[in-house]
């Protein structure tokens, strides 16, 4: 049995609260290396999956014009959500993306099953959910390498597969943006901005 130590521990802990969603005005650019990217993948398809299912498959994405068609797609999206928040003047203010300042992207897919999954058959999310597991191990392995990841979600998951001609085997779960940044905020750019405040483990536990 492999036993952790404190230093390990506090390591970790270091590591998960140093996480952060990385928006375009933080990425430089500076092309992530091919071992890099490839140890964070590593670290992705090492996620517990339903039934050990491994639904997962991950698009990186380079290319200027499909990035381009993706950022026009935000764009878009990002307008209609700006009129739900109208009342609020900080919306029109925040950072939403980093589609084309990023290093690159990734789509995470999940691949529909084929046959009945062991774990699958009452809560059909299940394997959904395996691939949020992949997304989170990506995103703390890759802060790991000083690697920042940025989620971008105000995107229709139909638009951007017919982007990137990806097959109705897939359901987009995730569109990742990544790369190297000018730094870490210490803390979420929501708090910071207050936006949202951050729930304590007393208003989030409860014991029954
Ligand atoms: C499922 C998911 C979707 C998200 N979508 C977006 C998004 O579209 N744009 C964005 O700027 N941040 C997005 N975020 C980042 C959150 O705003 C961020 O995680 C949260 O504010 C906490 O900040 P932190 O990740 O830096 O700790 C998303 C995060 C998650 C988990």
């Amino acid at each position: 049995m492999k036993a952790f130590d404190l230093h390990a521990q506090t390591l970790l802990q270091t590591i998960l609260s140093a996480r952060r969603d990385v928006r375009g005005n933080r990425f430089q650019g500076t092309p992530i290396e091919d071992e890099v990217l490839r140890k964070i993948l590593e670290a992705a398809i090492s996620a517990p999956s339903v039934g050990f299912s491994q639904p997962w498959k991950f698009v990186i994405v380079k290319d200027t014009s499909k990035r381009e068609a993706i950022y026009e797609e935000f764009v878009r999206e990002n307008a209609k959500a700006a009129k739900l928040f109208s009342e609020d003047s900080l919306y029109s203010t925040l950072k939403l993306e980093g589609i084309k300042e990023s290093a690159l992207n990734i789509a995470v897919l999940y691949q529909k099953p084929t046959k009945t999954v062991l774990g699958q058959t009452t809560q059909k999310k299940m394997g959904e959910y395996s691939v949020v597991c992949a997304i989170q191990n990506l995103w703390l392995m890759a802060r790991a390498y000083n690697i920042g990841v940025g989620w971008v979600s105000i995107l229709r998951p139909k638009r951007v597969k017919k982007i990137l001609e990806i097959s109705d085997d897939y359901k987009l779960i995730g569109y990742l943006t990544l790369g190297y940044v000018d730094k870490f905020l210490d803390e979420p750019e929501l708090l910071k901005l207050g936006w949202e405040n951050k729930k304590t483990i007393d208003e989030v536990v409860e014991w029954v």
